[in-house]
């Protein structure tokens, strides 16, 4: 691993740091499907980890593991050093993970405001009951989220269709606005199932922007799966190689770029 070069990076806010996220012999079958077999790789904080692969590799599987959507039936994760003996949706959310999907993910029929204000919801205290009562530590936490959604909502530049039902929206603004509510949650760990896929050109180009700003002003750790190798040759620090469920390749996008295996299973196949 080749952190030292990482750190080099000089207009960086943050520089890349220790591994906040390890995975160590991850597999994953469904049946008779074995979607993940012992997969292995790490996630320094403050980086832009890539992984990529063919169709069916095994990626959004391996997303489905570290947010403890999928049990894998062997393997552990391992977060800021502390080794969990399960993950489940919930301490992923209470760790600070957070995830967009290959799907967009939306109450289609609510307005941008109020999607991006129901990310939020995932880090509430306040009870059931103080909520629903309006007591201090409730409207205060409310406060508190408007004043987050804002901030995303100014950030994201979606001002002007705050109110707009998100159904109404073209598919590349219903992509930002699923960043947004990703957002809402502060996540340490923002976990992006093919951001881009379905746009175009300037769709891209805004979202890599978006990412890359997500990552400098928050500091916020991201690992995205994305199949446009520019993008990810332009975005990530670090990739990771997944072909039927192996792993196949892991380094900078150059390393990963020369690898005799990869662009045999892969960049071959898309140049
Ligand atoms: N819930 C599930 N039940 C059964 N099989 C599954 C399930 N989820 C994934 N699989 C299988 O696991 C393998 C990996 O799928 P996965 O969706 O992780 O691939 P992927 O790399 O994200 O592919 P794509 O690029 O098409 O999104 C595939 O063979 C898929 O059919
Ligand atoms: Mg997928």
């Amino acid at each position: 691993m080749n952190t030292a070069v990482l750190q080099t990076s000089p207009q960086r806010a943050f520089a890349i740091g220790a591994p906040i996220l390890e995975l160590d012999s991850i597999s994953l079958s469904f049946g008779g499907v074995q979607a993940l077999t012992n997969i292995s790789f790490n996630v320094l904080e403050h980086e832009i980890r890539a992984i990529i692969g063919p169709n069916g590799a095994g990626k959004s599987s391996m997303l489905n593991v570290i947010n403890g959507v999928y049990q894998p039936q062997q393997g552990s994760i391992t977060y800021r050093g502390d080794r969990l003996a399960g993950m489940t949706p919930t301490r992923a959310a209470n760790m600070g993970i957070s995830r967009t999907f290959q799907n967009i993910a939306l109450f289609k029929g609510m307005s941008v405001l109020d999607n991006i204000m129901a990310g939020c919801s995932l880090r509430v205290n306040a009870t059931f009951l103080e909520t629903a009562l309006q007591l201090p530590r409730a409207r205060r936490e409310e406060a508190e989220h408007r004043e987050v959604v804002e901030e995303i909502i100014e950030f994201l530049e979606i001002e002007h269709i705050r109110k707009t039902p998100v159904r109404r929206l073209p598919y590349g603004l219903q992509k930002r606005v699923e960043l947004g509510r990703a957002l809402a949650a502060q996540p340490k760990i923002l976990l992006l199932d093919e951001p881009m896929a379905g746009m175009n050109i300037e769709e891209k180009q805004d979202m890599c922007r978006f990412i890359l700003d997500v990552n400098d002003h928050y500091g916020t750790t991201v690992l995205l799966i994305e199949h446009d190798m520019g993008v990810v040759m332009d975005l990530s620090d670090r990739v990771v190689v997944l072909d039927y469920g192996k792993k196949i390749g892991d380094g900078t996008p150059s390393e990963v770029r020369a690898n005799q295996d990869v662009i045999d299973a892969y960049l071959g196949v898309a140049h």
